[in-house]
């Protein structure tokens, strides 16, 4: 399969890979790391497929060396990476713990001499539990202490690093792990989800702040949001209304607010809750931004449903739709469409695509080596449509994959694999598949290299 070379991608264009903290350092009580949220809730029974946990990932505190040769061996001009709050502030408040912090000072300037960008985010999940104990994105206290924390980081990398972003998909935060429960805090309750999207949304603007405080001159933040288009399943006034409302949960929750315009007031009177608004925040959550990081997985297709509480609609299968190995629908152009719509409705000025990925049921051969064209055909698929998207006028500076190397999966555990290197977790050995393979090559054709 030839990957497409497209006249609509510029030299400056960030050619990266994805990956977190948590889902793949190990290492948790290493150099002073504090627990966090997700280290409790994988010990809670049945939180996590398996009872898998994030005692040793993929070694990559100790194994960056190796995550570094695979990045340079794919040729990538920019990595997504993110820092763990409890490594750098183990109880998530007070003074910086030099070994936690030192840790990414090496990870940038190993990058920077490697000609990679480094590309962080402050926050992929893994808050400190201390301040889970005092309420966690629940309490406003919790968006102060994330502005604190991003200071202390932008003070220390903020002379190499050039472009930030602060929360990961504070959907999955509010939604899943506040209202269904399925992630940490594991917290089922409608008020709490409400109270820890207003929090993120303002830690964000917060953070944003102290970014550009402790780190002046060209320094560009952004926060990622993850997002889907939405589609009625049936054509009736019920589904249509179904889909107002789902695309009011998942995207425009988090754009609006994001863009200075505030959280949307229908879903406010939907959701029936009062934001924990002070005095003030309206002024505060004007921050602007810099740049917006999409993830993009797949599209929704929701049908009205009375009996699902408060919201009143569900998702369900695209009939016929070819799905991942997570049951994820297979849909490239999803991702032109969510960068289109952005770009036509919130004039954001820069766009990335901070994820996108697959997971399969890989199945590599003696030595290691996974050939995985279904991984191989949804990249060049997806970077197709990123590039129509471009060449139609969305202002999008960057791509990147969904993952570097397999990893803990959250709740689902290490059986879904999205790596574009294999990860022998007897060994911990990394081997490149072939879907990396085709990446590396469809960069090399892109910015000229070997
Ligand atoms: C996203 C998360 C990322 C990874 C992918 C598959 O929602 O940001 O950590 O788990 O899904």
């Amino acid at each position: 399969m030839s990957p497409p070379v497209s006249p609509a991608v510029p030299e400056t264009f960030r050619w990266g890979v994805a990956t977190s903290s948590f889902q793949i350092e190990g290492s948790p009580t290493a150099d002073g790391r504090g627990p966090s949220i997700w280290d409790d809730f994988c010990r809670v029974p049945d939180a996590v497929d398996g009872g898998d946990t994030g005692e040793v990932a993929c070694d990559s505190y100790r194994r960056w060396d190796d995550d570094l040769a695979l990045l340079r061996r794919l040729g990538v001009n920019s990595y997504r990476f993110s820092t763990a709050w409890p490594r750098i502030q183990p109880d998530g408040s007070g003074p910086v713990n030099a070994a936690g912090l030192d840790h990414y000072d090496r990870i940038v300037d190993d990058l920077l001499a490697a000609g990679i960008e480094p590309f962080p985010t402050l926050y992929h999940w893994d808050l400190p539990s201390a301040l889970q104990h005092r309420g966690g994105w629940v309490a406003r206290d919790t968006a102060e202490r994330f502005a604190e924390y991003a200071g202390l980081v932008a003070g220390r990398l903020g002379d190499r690093v050039r472009r930030w972003t602060t929360l990961n998909e504070p959907l999955c935060t509010a939604w899943i792990g506040h209202l269904e429960g399925r992630m940490a805090p594991g917290v089922r309750d409608l008020r709490s989800a409400v109270h820890a999207s207003y929090h993120q949304v303002l830690a964000h603007a917060l953070g944003s702040r102290a970014i550009r405080a402790a780190a002046p001159g060209e320094t560009a933040v952004g926060i990622v949001l993850n997002l889907s288009p939405i589609e009625p399943a049936g054509d009736t006034d019920a589904d249509r209304l179904a889909a107002v409302r789902a695309d009011g949960h998942v995207n425009r929750w988090w754009l609006d607010p994001v863009h200075g315009r505030g959280f949307p007031q229908d879903m406010v009177d939907l959701y029936g809750i009062d934001l924990p608004e002070l005095p003030g925040d309206t002024a505060l959550l004007a921050e602007p931004l810099d740049f917006l990081g999409v993830n993009y997985y797949f599209r929704q297709l929701v049908v009205a449903d009375p009996t699902v509480a408060t919201l009143g609609f569900r998702q369900v299968p695209v009939p016929g739709a070819p799905t991942t190995a997570l049951d994820w629908e297979v849909h490239p152009q999803g991702l032109a469409d969510v960068l289109l719509r952005v770009a036509k409705e919130y004039d954001t000025p820069a766009l990335l695509v901070t994820e996108n990925g697959s997971a399969w049921a890989d199945e590599p051969g003696a030595d290691g080596y996974v050939v995985d064209p279904e991984r191989t055909e949804f990249l060049v698929d997806h970077i197709a449509a990123v590039q129509s998207a471009m060449a139609q006028g969305a202002p999008v500076q960057g791509y990147y994959a969904w993952s570097l190397i397999d990893n803990f999966e959250w709740a689902y555990g290490y059986a879904p694999r999205f790596g574009l290197a294999r990860v022998d977790y007897a060994t911990q050995q990394r081997t490149l598949k072939l879907s990396g393979q085709t990446y590396a090559r469809l960069i090399a054709e892109h910015t000229g290299g070997a």
